[in-house]
């Protein structure tokens, strides 16, 4: 793992670049970081795919690995990813598969997959409806980060991956959620939020790597932020992005000390503190919540900064959760 600003020009450095390389990126993604890459592979070729998560589909893999078939790419050349978590996922995904995997690497350019998507060996797509479906884990030789890059992402998407290290930091690092919270300007701080929140999320990827038990703690704000995602998604016009709706499902899986430093936090990147649906419109989405093992859901509670309990929650118990949490913010 490699947090340097100025790596997407260097990328020998960490890559192996005698070889044929495919940089892949998406429409969306300003090309001087693909350039930037390209220039520093000899053999090197670019496939572009229009972006947007609607493209992140078994149709855009396809055309990738058309692509590097036709290019005559063999088992010891390489792909590299260059964009946010969607060519992740996509271009990783058609590195797995293409000759049974050929390496991969990750250069990612927005501030959740810098902290978040990029880490962790997860790379799929969306399939028949459903979100990442269809996929597998697949290890990156090596992701190099370039806080650079976020220097031309929209400010509301870099809250939003704010808004995943705000989530990690405050399950498993107090001393990184105060370095967060302290005042001034966000960008001469973004490294070493890079680099704590990905710290954090390489410990617990080591530690279950399948996601069996211990990694369910990213889930922190997803039980009701799921819900918030798709209430939004189904009635609003201009729905939630999903950081953002992490970021309110957070405030309802904590207690009220947690919740007073959370909140101005979150407000301050002008990240949602609360949501306009009710109870039963929550209970009913979170009911078709994939964690809903049996009639019990496991939600992640964050009693004080830095640390976190897993909460085995019936129906009841999370409808008395939310209405709590809705009582104490009319
Ligand atoms: N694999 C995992 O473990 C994992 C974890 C979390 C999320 N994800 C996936 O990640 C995806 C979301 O990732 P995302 O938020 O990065 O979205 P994204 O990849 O769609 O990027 C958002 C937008 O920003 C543009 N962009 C990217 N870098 C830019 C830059 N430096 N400057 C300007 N614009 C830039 C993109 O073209 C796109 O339009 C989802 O598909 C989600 O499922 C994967």
């Amino acid at each position: 793992m490699i947090v340097k600003r100025g790596a997407v020009s260097h990328i020998s450095d960490w890559v192996p670049t005698d070889r044929k390389v495919m940089v892949v990126t998406d429409s969306g993604v300003p090309f001087q970081y693909a350039q930037a890459v390209l220039s520093c592979c000899p053999k090197g070729y670019c496939h572009v795919f229009e972006q947007g998560e609607e493209n992140k589909t078994l149709d855009t893999v396809r055309h990738i690995l058309e692509d590097l078939l036709e290019k005559g790419f063999t088992r010891t050349d390489a792909v590299i990813a260059v964009g946010g978590g969607v060519v992740g996922d996509v271009a990783g995904f058609a590195a797995s598969c293409y000759m049974r995997g050929i390496d991969f690497y990750n250069v990612p350019t927005t501030l959740l997959s810098q902290v978040d998507s990029s880490i962790g060996g997860k790379t799929g797509v969306d399939f028949g409806g459903v979100k990442n479906v269809v996929g597998a884990f697949y290890m990156p030789k090596a992701v190099v980060i370039d806080p650079d890059c976020l220097s031309t992402l929209d400010p509301r998407l870099l809250h939003e991956g704010l808004a995943e290290a705000i989530k990690m930091a405050a399950t498993s690092d107090a001393s990184l959620f105060s370095y967060i919270e302290e005042e001034g300007p966000l960008e001469p701080r973004l490294d070493r939020i890079i680099t704590g929140a990905l710290a954090i999320k390489e410990a617990v990827v080591e530690a279950d790597p399948k996601e069996s038990g211990l990694r369910r703690v990213l889930n922190f704000g997803h039980t009701v932020g799921h819900a918030i995602e798709a209430a939004s998604a189904a009635q609003s016009q201009n729905p939630l992005f999903h950081g953002e709706s992490v970021a309110a499902g957070m405030l309802y899986m904590c207690s009220d000390t947690v919740r007073a430093r959370l909140e101005p936090l979150l407000r301050r990147y002008n990240l949602p503190v609360s949501d306009p649906f009710d109870t039963d419109t929550l209970l009913s989405f979170i009911g078709h919540d994939k964690k809903k093992q049996g009639d019990t859901i496991t939600a992640v509670f964050v009693d004080q900064i830095g640390s976190f309990e897993f909460r085995n929650m019936d129906m009841d118990q999370m409808r008395q959760c939310i209405q709590n949490h809705k009582n104490a913010t009319l």
